[in-house]
């Protein structure tokens, strides 16, 4: 069973103009199968699941759109968030990686404030990648990194891959196993550039909108047939 899964939820556009609807439409059925799917991860014992739900890029499309898209986040994740967490079952605990200062306010309170290191094995940790983008998030951490140097606190020929990855917004998290792009595109649209260094893997034609716990079953089947050599022989 792979410990984190990344999903590109994309398509949902596609599936909306098939219907003759708004693409808005189609983000709304795409936030409903964002729901069922942290769900079933959820039951299935998945300990991390990261979805890629707005970009940096993402600004670019029509206001409409945009306002549209963070209704639609903060309707969900603000219910899922007071439902879903229960420390005596377990449940899920929403977390928010990408830059957050530019997302609005509501939704910034959302971000948990529990520790990773509080979190019990019945707990799935949901990353909800918000103004989020691979590159800009290495930036950010390399950032941190030149600071410490120029405070004398590290030295250059001391740095490693380690103090990237723990200037990341996953930090503290297991690398993706498995990423899962459906719709049919064939890229990773800069998501979790450095932590997919070995991630396998997974694409479908199914617009997200239509995606369904048999299709995830069928990637996690897929990705347990696979030889994981990490470099290795
Ligand atoms: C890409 O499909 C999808 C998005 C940019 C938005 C994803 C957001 C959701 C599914 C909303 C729910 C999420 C949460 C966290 C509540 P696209 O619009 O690019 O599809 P297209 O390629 O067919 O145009």
């Amino acid at each position: 069973m792979p410990k984190h899964i990344g999903i590109i939820m994309d398509g949902n556009g596609r599936w909306a103009s098939e219907r003759g609807l708004p693409r808005t439409e189609g983000h709304v059925a795409g936030a409903k199968v964002f729901r069922r799917i942290s769900d079933y991860c959820h039951e299935i014992g998945i300990d991390v699941v990261t979805f890629y739900a707005f970009s940096t890029e993402n600004w670019r499309r029509p206001p409409t759109e945009v306002a549209a898209l963070m209704k639609l986040f903060k309707e969900n994740l603000i219910e899922a968030d007071e439902i879903k967490y229960d420390r005596q079952k377990g449940g899920y605990i929403l977390r928010f990686i990408g830059d957050t200062s530019a997302i609005p306010n509501e939704l910034q309170k959302l971000v948990s404030k529990t520790q990773l290191d509080a979190i019990d094995e019945n707990t799935t940790v949901i990353n909800i990648a918000l103004n989020y983008g691979g590159r800009q998030e290495i930036l950010h951490s390399v950032k941190q990194i030149a600071e410490r140097v120029e405070r004398g606190e590290l030295k250059a020929s001391k740095i490693t891959a380690e103090d990237i990855a723990a200037g990341l917004y996953t930090a503290g998290q297991p690398d993706p196993d498995l990423i899962i792009r459906p719709s049919g595109e064939l890229r990773l649209s800069n998501f979790l550039t450095y932590q997919s260094a070995y991630s396998e893997l997974y694409f479908s034609n199914v617009l997200w909108p239509d995606f369904t716990t048999d299709d995830l079953d069928e990637a996690i089947l897929d990705y347990a047939k696979r030889n994981r050599r990490f470099g290795g022989v």
